[in-house]
């Protein structure tokens, strides 16, 4: 009698085989993005948050931040969106390297600016535009995603710390970046954005939010440089501690370039402006821009100020002690202080 294992073994064999011929990675894996997308979170102004809530209701910015790769195989045009073919050691030219139809990651993340801020989109065109943005602003950090050669190192085969598989894959250059250096560190999604936070704040990362896709492509191409091996490499614990860093940096920038770029666009937009002058669902206590209530009569209610944003929150309402900078005073004193009440409501 023949068994059944032997004759599954050629189907097992075929699949097998399938499974190790790695299919080319989409970006930073899901945790990269995940903890990009909390920095950024720890960074938004309020109006910025009120929008932002208003586009993807009560989702945390990071459980949205892989969408785009996961609707990557269904909508196969936005297959080339994710990064930027750059030759190594070259810069970017956007007629060779981003040209239309197929578009690029730099110029995606400028339609998508456009189309977040434009009033005459729908609601659905802007959150979607939400999503693009902050999965795109993640890739284009990814040292890997702004080079050409070897489609950004996805044919490059390598060996990482003395194993030549990657999770059910074989090792690959890019997969090393978007993930392994990622996991390898051993932390959480919390845990690694403390981790840059504290990065940020000892390497003054703070003063280096500025700037434009096409620079952010640039440095990453160039990153990619110092990061490239030669195909059969092995990728050892020194190639770790050194490019760990380099990972760390990157995550840390995107994130607060992320926010930087959600700050100054819809931080800087009404509520009136969202969805064809209807204002979006807010929540009760607060408003983009508060008016202040004159002559109201201040309580000695605890409320908790933002001196960065100079609004207040009163207790029980949703950023009342969780605003990243912030304490608590009277509300009397808040008022004296000129801080505004979030909604321009006193807290009694
Ligand atoms: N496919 C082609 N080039 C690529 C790159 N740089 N990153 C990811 N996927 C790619
Ligand atoms: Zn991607
Ligand atoms: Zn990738």
């Amino acid at each position: 009698m023949v068994n059944n294992f032997s004759m599954l073994r050629k189907p097992i064999a075929i699949i097998l085989v399938f499974l190790a011929m790695c299919p080319a990675s989409f970006g930073w894996g899901n945790e990269g993005h995940q903890i990009i997308a909390t920095v950024a979170a720890d960074h938004l102004d309020e109006t910025t948050k009120v929008m932002i809530q208003s586009l993807l209701g009560n989702n945390h910015l990071y459980s949205i931040a892989s969408w785009a790769d996961d609707i990557r195989r269904d909508r196969r045009e936005t297959a080339t969106w994710h990064y930027v073919d750059i030759p190594l050691g070259d810069k970017y030219n956007s007629s060779r390297d981003c040209a239309l139809p197929e578009s690029c990651v730099v110029l995606k993340i400028n339609d998508f600016l456009k189309l977040l801020t434009d009033k005459n989109a729908t609601r659905d065109q802007r959150a979607e535009a939400l999503k693009f943005i902050v999965h795109f602003v993640g890739d284009i950090h990814q040292p890997l995603h702004a080079v050409k050669e070897a489609k950004g190192g996805n044919g490059v085969h390598v060996r990482f710390l003395g194993d030549d598989k990657c999770g059910r894959y074989d090792c690959n250059l890019h997969g090393v970046w978007d993930t392994s250096l990622i996991l390898r560190t051993g932390l959480g999604r919390q845990e690694y954005s403390q981790h840059l936070e504290e990065l940020i704040q000892s390497q003054k990362l703070g003063s280096r939010d500025g700037g434009t896709p096409e620079q952010w492509a640039n440095e990453s191409a160039q990153l990619a440089g110092a990061a490239w091996v030669p195909d059969g490499a092995s990728l050892d614990e020194q190639y770790y501690h050194r490019e760990n860093k380099v990972v760390d940096r990157q995550m840390a920038l995107a994130g607060l370039r992320l926010a930087k770029l959600l700050n100054d666009s819809i931080g800087k937009m009404t509520p009136r402006d969202f969805g064809s002058g209807q204002a979006p669902n807010i929540p009760a206590q607060t408003s983009a821009v508060p008016p202040v209530q004159v002559g109201g009569a201040a309580s000695n209610i605890k409320v908790w100020v933002n001196p960065r944003s100079m609004v207040y929150h009163c207790p029980d309402t949703q950023w009342y002690g969780k605003t990243k900078s912030g304490e608590y005073m009277s509300e009397v004193d808040a008022r004296q202080k000129g801080y505004r009440p979030a909604g321009g409501r006193e807290c009694r």
